[in-house]
Order: structure tokens, then sequence, then C-alpha cells
């Protein structure tokens, strides 16, 4: 797989960005301290999830979709959870979800056919079967991540 690096050190928290990976959207998010205890009380509705798995090529593939399981691993002195990588690809049908809060559970709704995912990017709502993919990814330094 063809890797990027993107530089993220002007990503404040609560900012989201969108790279091009692969000719495809990945969405970069730096979470709030609030995003991040939502996201977390959110593990508790587990057995309401629509896709009980992780999705992310950085771990087994029978991981849960816990939080901790979605998010990257945080640079030293920041809180964890603080990061979320994922593609910003609906897996109902490929449309571009919004972000920023979007949806009835503050992540990201796909308006195309209404997919619901929350602040974690699992998919609680609607017609998409799976939570956003989480690709391949780790951090080269504090402020660079590379994809692929
Ligand atoms: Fe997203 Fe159908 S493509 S809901």
């Amino acid at each position: 797989l063809a890797s990027i690096r993107q530089d993220v050190s002007a990503v404040e928290p609560g900012m989201q960005l969108t790279v091009l990976w692969q000719g495809k959207p990945v969405f970069i998010r730096h979470r709030t301290g609030a995003e991040i205890a939502d996201a977390q009380a959110q593990d508790a509705e587990a057995a309401s999830f629509i896709d009980g798995l992780s999705r992310n090529e950085n771990l087994d593939a029978t991981a849960d979709a816990s939080d901790a399981n979605r998010v990257m691993p945080s640079p030293e002195g920041e809180a964890e959870g603080a990061w979320i990588v994922q593609m910003g690809v609906c897996t109902h049908l490929g449309c571009v979800p919004l972000g920023d809060g979007a949806g009835d559970f503050g992540g990201w709704f796909c308006p195309c056919h209404g997919s619901h995912y929350d602040l974690a990017g699992r998919i609680r709502k609607g017609p998409a079967p799976e939570n956003l993919p989480v690709p391949p990814a780790r951090w080269v330094d504090a402020t660079t991540i590379e994809l692929g």
C-alpha cells in the first residue's frame, strides 16, 4: 500500500481534517475532552451496536468496537482517545458522511440514505451495515500521522 504522511500540528481539538488516501477521503479528527467522554460513555450501549467489531486494520479482526479499539494511541502527553482516524466512506453505498457532530449520535451523518455514526465512527442507526473503517495509521513523530 502506498503510504502518505500528514502533518496534524494545526488540527486543534474539535477540528477535523479530511485528506485523500488511495483516492478516498480519510477523516482525521482531534476530539475534545467532551467528545472523548461521550464516545467512551457510548461503550455502555454496546449491546445495541449494529456492528460490534472494531473494523480497525491496526488490530486483530476480532477486536470489539469499544472506543479504545477505534482510536489511535495518543502521542505522549495527550489524553487517550484524542485522535480518531477513519475512512470518510459510508459503509452503505459509499457516500461521504457529514461530520462535526452531525446526526443523532453526535458524530457523522450520511445524508444519502440516513446513516448515523457516533463519535467513535460506529454505525448506530440507518442502513449502513458496518462501522467506518479505520485504515492502517501510525504516528511517525508527535505531530505526523502516516496512513497506509
Ligand atoms: Fe450512506 Fe447510503 S451511502 S446511507
